[in-house]
């Protein structure tokens, strides 16, 4: 496959240049240009419409945004110029040059009041500006390119950024105690299993919008109480609500994808505490032994 990528320098980014160079499990022969924000703001309409004529690629994939989900509340235009408005740049270029598109979407498209996994069908009501600049692009590009594959996933971990099982590692290496919030329920996703989707996906001519986590969820303390566990240190970890640690943007208090869009291409992806074990594992963090 010819792809071109924007993205290249974040979380998940960092794993797709892995997994599209032949370096990842992916040993199939791939031509990859990946750009950072360095290379192209997906601002810069003119600048992303050059790159992707030269590099003419089969499939574009977009992970580039802006995700500071609280920052987004206080700079609705910018998360609105890049998440959205950058999306369409992308999009109408991928138009011009017949090249397919996979923009990866967000459980934060929706409002958070359902109690059974949100399927692809089910109404997008996003309750913050992070997840309204997203839900609106999803939109736009389903206009501009009816045969786009929407990728939405949740709650990213990985070794190329700030994550979650890094802030409860480091914390809980410190602090005989830490807080985690027991009232937001979702599904965490090791970034190389999301990457081997997204790579498989393209492979089998995805269209539409497919959900992509890991399996099963939990709450961030049930999260927090198993990287605890798993990674064999002693803090303690106590559930405390959403209310006592309010933030600028509102979070889904439900977002569990259903797999069921993505098992419909034959992918299935390992449950939460496997990818953990491995994220673990391959931090080398040493799980501690078996409590019998
Ligand atoms: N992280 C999650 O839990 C999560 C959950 C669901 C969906 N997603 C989606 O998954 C995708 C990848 O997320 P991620 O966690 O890998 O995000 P990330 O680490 O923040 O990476 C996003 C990248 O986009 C770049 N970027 C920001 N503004 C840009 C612009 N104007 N033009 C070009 N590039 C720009 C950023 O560059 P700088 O670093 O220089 O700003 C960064 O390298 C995103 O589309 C996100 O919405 C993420």
């Amino acid at each position: 496959m010819r792809v071109t990528l924007f993205g290249a320098s974040g979380l998940l980014g960092h794993e797709l240049v892995h997994e599209l160079s032949g370096t990842g499990r992916n040993r199939e022969q791939d031509q990859l240009t990946a750009f950072s924000i360095e290379d192209a703001d997906l601002r810069d309409h003119a600048r992303v419409r050059n790159l992707v004529r030269d590099s003419r690629p089969e499939w574009i994939l977009l992970l580039a945004a802006y995700t500071d989900v609280d920052g987004c509340e206080s700079n609705r235009d910018l998360a609105f110029a890049v998440n959205c408005d950058g999306a369409v740049n992308v999009a109408e270029a991928a138009r011009e040059t017949g090249s397919r598109l996979l923009f990866v979407s967000t459980d934060y498209v929706f409002d958070g009041g359902k109690r059974s996994p949100y399927q692809t069908s089910d109404p997008r009501n996003p309750t913050s500006v992070y997840g309204e600049s997203k839900a609106r692009a999803e939109q736009r590009l389903l206009e501009i390119l009816p045969q786009v594959c929407i990728a939405r996933t949740s709650w990213l971990f990985g070794h190329a950024g700030k994550c979650f099982p890094a802030t409860i590692l480091k914390l809980a290496s410190t602090r005989p105690e830490i807080s985690v919030v027991n009232d937001q329920r979702g599904s965490p996703t090791f970034t190389c299993d999301l990457a081997s989707a997204l790579v498989k996906l393209c492979r089998a001519s995805a269209q539409g919008i497919v959900h992509v986590t890991n399996s099963g969820n939990c709450t961030w303390y049930e999260f927090a109480t198993e990287i605890v566990r798993q990674s064999g240190l002693p803090a303690a970890v106590k559930p405390v609500t959403t209310a006592e640690f309010p933030r600028p943007a509102r979070r889904p208090a439900y977002s569990v994808l259903s797999p069921d869009s993505l098992h419909a291409y034959n992918i299935h992806l390992p449950d939460w505490q496997d990818a953990l074990r491995r994220y673990l594992a391959s931090a080398q963090v040493v799980p501690a032994p078996a409590v019998p």
